[in-house]
């Protein structure tokens, strides 16, 4: 979703908002822009298409000795990608602003504003607001941001210059997210921690209602009874290589690469020899059911979660498309808890969940990956993913720590059900985890094979069986994101109700094989597959047989049958990269997606 940047120093502005767009060009986007003050002017240059067009088009720009500037990345909802709708846009003759989010009733302010003399020459609702914060100036800016937010419904961060103070950024915010960077002479404002971290590392969250004020020796955040506030100054853990490419020919194998570091970190976040999630203050206690509300891939780590919390713990736990929780009026006990999981913190519909429960009285636990996003601070109690920085918009290591976590917290919550000596079993054989990964990892020139092999198949099919059911979930999505080949999961017994009529000859059908119990069942599901035509890969145990039916067998190995789940992802992830970097696509940045879903 949009990206914002701002810096205000005595360095070459263009130079760096451009570079931190590059660094926001992971939350998908469609068109770029950058605002500078000059000579008591606000010059704007802006373009549909990529970051790089914009990098040209400044350069063809005489901007020299600006410094100071907004910069934005647009990923389109009100009109279509174009230059007129690309952000920075300008209100009157004072405000020129970048907005992320949503002005709900953009179209009832814009009429106010138009009989006011004010003509929109975009489609957007981004225009409206900069034209409203003008409509209010009167030479005071703070006055003018607070009295227009208090007329706006929806959500936004927004980065505000006015002409009158043109080495100043404002910044406001309202259920999109905001930072402000701290440098050295210089100081910035932006979305996300990537974009900052090659001049800085510290960093204050910008709260709602209340207005920052950024020149380059200076940052004060206000109320808008005028009153200042003081915030404290926060350090990213993460550092600038964790958010750089290193080699890799994409964000997404760099990020599988670094599985068995990230996993080893989570689990070492939360294990102390045989006790699990001693330093957290939630409460695990748990006398009601338990709902996990969860988007994309969060939610598919929610399908496994479901599966081994019932399984240990058996408490019932449902699963809920966060999008769908809200409006569904879900039945929520006040011993039930709410677990929203979230690679971002940011993502709309998760965050109205953990809103819904918590206007209901029920407790929510947040498991992500982003330190101070908004679910990190709005849950009740957190648990942190330690994935570090996921710049490829398709996740890989932030679902990965998503399932290692929900299976310790199965093991915490199934410590009594499951036996002292199965609990401590398991327990120890965690910490084994990130060796096994590695080892799967290794499988990277086989998955590449059978990419090649499938590379022009436009259909393909996930099937298996209870734990391996949710892990083709991931699969399938994880092949539709980044190659737009279609993908479906299936249960494996399910498959033949309907859907096996899409089976022809060479149809690529991988079966995943990690539940010993169901294994027999799936393979007779394998058969009637491959005696329609289907063309199989196998994701399974050395002893599993599957000779006969099967020429392409991915195997691998796993501490225990619990934690083979997180394994057999591994190739998985690799053969869908495969494909995609095969296809030629954009693998990072596949089309139409966001990495952070922003909107509802
Ligand atoms: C987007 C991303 C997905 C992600 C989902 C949830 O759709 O493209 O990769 O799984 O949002 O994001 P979250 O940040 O809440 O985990």
């Amino acid at each position: 979703m949009c990206g914002i940047i701002g810096y205000t120093g005595e360095k070459y502005a263009p130079e760096i908002l451009i570079q931190g767009l590059k660094k926001l060009e992971y939350r998908g986007y469609d068109s770029a822009g950058i605002a500078v003050s000059k000579n008591g002017k606000t010059l704007i240059c802006k373009n549909r298409g990529k970051v790089s067009a914009l990098e040209q088009k400044s350069a063809d720009t005489d901007l020299s000795g600006t410094v100071c500037g907004i910069g934005h990345t647009r990923w389109a909802t009100h009109g279509e990608p174009s230059d007129i709708n690309s952000h920075p846009h300008r209100g009157g003759e004072n405000v020129t602003l970048v907005h992320n989010g949503i002005i709900e009733n953009y179209l009832e302010l814009k009429k106010e504003l138009k009989a006011k003399g004010y003509n929109p020459i975009s489609q957007t609702d981004t225009e409206i607001a900069a034209m409203l914060i003008d409509s209010m100036y009167n030479g005071d800016p703070i006055k003018a941001i607070f009295d227009s937010i208090s007329k706006i419904h929806g959500s936004f961060a927004l980065g505000i210059m006015f002409r009158d103070y043109p080495n100043t950024i404002y910044a406001v915010r309202r259920d999109s997210p905001l930072i402000i960077g701290v440098g050295e002479n210089e100081n910035f404002i932006a979305s996300d921690i990537p974009a900052i971290l090659p001049y800085t590392k510290k960093y204050y969250l910008s709260d709602e209602n209340e207005v920052a004020v950024v020149t380059k020796s200076d940052i004060r955040f206000f109320t808008n009874d005028g009153k200042e506030i003081h915030k404290d100054l926060m350090t990213a853990a993460w550092d600038e290589q964790s958010a750089q490419k290193s080699g890799y020919k994409h964000f997404m194998l760099k990020e599988i690469y670094e599985q068995p570091k990230v996993i080893g970190d989570t689990i070492n976040a939360y294990k102390n020899k045989a006790e699990l999630f001693e330093n957290c203050s939630f409460d695990f206690n748990i006398k009601g059911k338990i709902h996990i509300a969860a988007c994309g891939s969060a939610m598919h780590a929610a399908l496994l979660g479901k599966h081994v919390i019932e399984k240990l713990a058996r408490i019932p736990v449902s699963v809920e498309i966060a999008s769908e929780f809200r409006y569904n009026d879900p039945i929520l006990d006040k011993d039930d808890i709410v677990i929203a999981i979230s690679q971002s913190g940011e993502t709309a519909d998760t965050l109205a969940a953990v809103r819904l429960a918590k206007s209901k009285g029920i407790r929510t636990l947040g498991i992500v990956n982003v330190w101070g996003s908004t679910l990190s601070r709005e849950a009740d109690d957190i648990i942190y993913t330690y994935a570090g920085p996921e710049i490829c918009v398709a996740t890989t290591k932030a679902y990965l720590c998503q399932t290692v976590i929900l299976d310790m917290l199965a093991l915490k919550l199934g410590r009594a059900v499951m036996g002292e000596d199965e609990y401590l079993k398991q327990v120890n054989l965690l910490s084994s985890l990130p060796e096994y990964i590695s080892n799967a990892l290794k499988l990277d020139s086989t998955c590449k094979r059978l990419a090649e092999k499938n590379i022009a198949a436009e259909h393909q099919f996930y099937i298996g069986r209870g734990q391996d059911f949710c892990v083709c979930t991931e699969a399938s999505l994880k092949l539709k994101e980044v190659s737009y080949v279609h993908s479906e999961s299936y249960a494996a017994g399910e498959l033949k109700h309907g859907t096996i009529s899409l089976i022809v000859d060479g149809t690529p059908v991988i079966a995943v094989m990690t539940e010993r119990s169901r294994i027999a069942k799936t393979i007779s599901n394998i058969k009637e597959v491959v005696s329609r035509g289907a063309s199989v890969i196998c994701v399974t145990y050395d002893d599993v047989d599957v000779s006969d039916f099967c020429k392409n067998k991915i195997t691998i190995d796993a501490p225990s049958e619990f934690l083979a789940p997180v394994i057999a992802n591994i190739p998985l992830q690799l053969y869908a990269y495969h494909i995609a970097d095969g296809r030629g696509n954009d693998v990072d940045k596949p089309r139409n997606l966001a990495k952070s879903v922003t909107v509802e």
